[in-house]
């Protein structure tokens, strides 16, 4: 479990978050959504203690992301597993040296165990014999892939992951939640992601807050989101002409 507490953070004078209160519960994917410079990503970041806030507190189960000693912190650094919005693979290293590097880092083993490691995520992901191949070699769905594959390499207890198909076919970026899920819900992860897809959101959204100019301004399920009464949040959900007037038509 996540739970923020009035977490706020200014860059110069900007307020970009602002008294951010939320909590996000193991197996279930919980997305954060709004229009592009909302603060998303700030608060990713802030969330994996990439970014410091300015106030607020920020508790990984009953402990407190800044009171945490060293030993803490790098404890819970094994236990996260991120995508960042790039994907951000190695360019220079094979795909399996990518997933070797953090097994390295924090677990390593013997060789052949690392790669059967290795093996079974690349699987998990539908890669299974990429292991030779470097990123310039990949599509940007299979690289999203490589990068699921490489933030779940630890067996990660709380997995973030910003907007994971931006970028993607719409059956690609279905695939993409898809496997999102089944992991969150076969190794009960506590699963945070950035998105502004409603497809995604409406696919696999078990817990949505909505931030809107850096304020959490809406939270619910996707079986509310349809019908709220939050306007900026329905200029985001209602974004085309055509479901505009769809939902003209069912009112
Ligand atoms: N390091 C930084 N320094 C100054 N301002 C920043 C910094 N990082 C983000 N911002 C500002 O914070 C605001 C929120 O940015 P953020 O990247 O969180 O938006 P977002 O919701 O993730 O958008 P998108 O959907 O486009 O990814 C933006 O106005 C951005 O310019
Ligand atoms: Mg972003």
């Amino acid at each position: 479990m996540i739970r923020l507490q009035g977490i706020s953070k200014k860059f110069g004078d900007k307020a970009v978050l602002e008294d951010i209160h939320a909590t996000f519960l193991p197996g279930k994917v919980n997305m954060v959504i709004g229009a592009s410079g909302s603060g998303k990503s700030v608060l990713m970041k802030t969330m994996v203690g990439l970014v410091k806030p300015d106030a607020g507190q920020l508790f990984y189960q009953n402990l407190e992301l800044g009171e945490m000693d060293v030993d803490q912190r790098n404890e819970l650094r094994q236990k996260i597993g991120m995508l960042f919005q790039s994907a951000a693979l190695f360019d220079s290293l094979t795909v399996l040296d990518n997933l070797l590097f953090p097994l390295r880092m924090f677990r390593p083993a013997p060789k052949a165990e690392m790669q059967e490691r290795v093996a079974y995520c690349l699987e998990r992901v539908g890669l299974a014999g990429t292991e030779n191949l470097f990123p310039s070699e990949l599509s940007g769905g299979m690289k999203k892939r490589v990068g699921i594959a490489r933030a779940i390499v630890l067996e990660p207890q709380f997995l973030f992951c910003d907007e994971p198909n931006s970028g993607l076919d719409p059956k690609t970026s279905i695939r993409i939640d898809h496997l999102i899920q089944d992991i969150t819900n076969e190794f009960q992860i506590t699963t945070i992601v950035n998105t502004h897809d409603m497809n995604s959101v409406l696919e696999c959204g078990d817990h949505i807050v909505f931030l809107y100019k850096g304020r959490k301004t809406w939270e619910g399920d996707r079986r509310l989101i349809l019908n709220s009464d939050n306007e900026p949040l329905n200029e985001l959900v209602y974004a085309s002409r055509f479901l505009q007037q769809f939902r003209e038509k069912a009112s």
